[in-house]
């Protein structure tokens, strides 16, 4: 049974602001990328990472990353795509091209940097279990309300029902291959998944695995590593 973590960064940081990619921005000097890779391996379920990298900055990803693979696994660095999903794709296609026995695939984004691995072995062993699609996910904290154009609210959901979703994601590998096949569009894998009518079930994150989008994030993140045992 191989794992392989696809992990797509090749996202330009906008929001970030900090005129380099996300993914090679540094937190007491390790850069997010680094940190996630670092984290998957961890886990001890992941054998191959494949990474999609800002096109014009796969030499530099690369050198960051290679120094990871002594934790454990092998590393591979791709260029990633216009947008994330295109971006999912093409390290998908990498790993069922060149990895032999790809069995279960996660996407994991470089900017939840601080995953703990215990949510990577939960979402590893939900899919081992026989589970075709897997996600963390988070309760809602705060009260959700639907709104119109004009921003007028039109309903409130239920909260008890509602779930915040991080990653990793994680997939049966040909469940993963036909979603991304399929045409369909949604905002992360799962959703693409669900739209197959395949079920996605859940296991519980972790406040840790937040995605970091902007410096308001980045200041969480260093909080983060300033506690105890950081
Ligand atoms: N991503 C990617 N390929 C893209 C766009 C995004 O691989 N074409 C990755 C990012 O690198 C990130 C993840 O998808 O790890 C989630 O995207 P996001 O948080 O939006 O990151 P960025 O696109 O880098 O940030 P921004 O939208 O602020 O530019
Ligand atoms: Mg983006």
């Amino acid at each position: 049974m191989g794992v392989v973590a696809l992990v797509p960064a090749a996202g330009r940081g906008e929001r970030l602001g900090y005129g380099m990619p996300k993914a090679l921005v540094p937190v007491d000097g390790v850069p997010l990328l680094a940190r996630a890779v670092r984290g998957l391996l961890a886990s001890g379920r992941v054998q191959h990472v494949v990474i999609a990298a800002p096109p014009s900055d796969v030499d530099t990803v690369s050198t960051v990353t290679a120094p990871l693979a002594q934790a454990g696994g092998a590393v591979h660095v791709v260029a990633g795509g216009a947008e994330r999903s295109d971006s999912v794709r093409l390290a998908l296609e990498h790993a069922l091209r060149e990895i032999p026995d790809t069995s279960i695939v996660l996407v994991h984004d470089a900017a939840r940097a601080f995953t703990p691995p215990e949510v990577v072995r939960a979402v590893v062993d939900a899919v081992a279990a026989g589970h075709p699609a897997v996600i963390p996910v988070l309760p809602v904290a705060d009260t959700v309300k639907q709104v119109d154009a004009n921003g007028v609210v039109v309903a409130t959901p239920d909260r008890a029902v509602l779930r915040v979703v991080q990653t990793p994601q994680g997939f049966d590998a040909r469940v993963l291959l036909r979603a991304h096949e399929s045409g369909l569009h949604a905002t992360d894998d799962a959703g693409l998944v669900e739209r197959l009518g395949v079920p996605v079930v859940t296991v519980p994150g972790h406040q840790d695995a937040m995605k970091i989008t902007t410096r308001f994030d980045l200041a969480v993140a260093e909080a983060l590593l300033a506690r105890p045992g950081g």
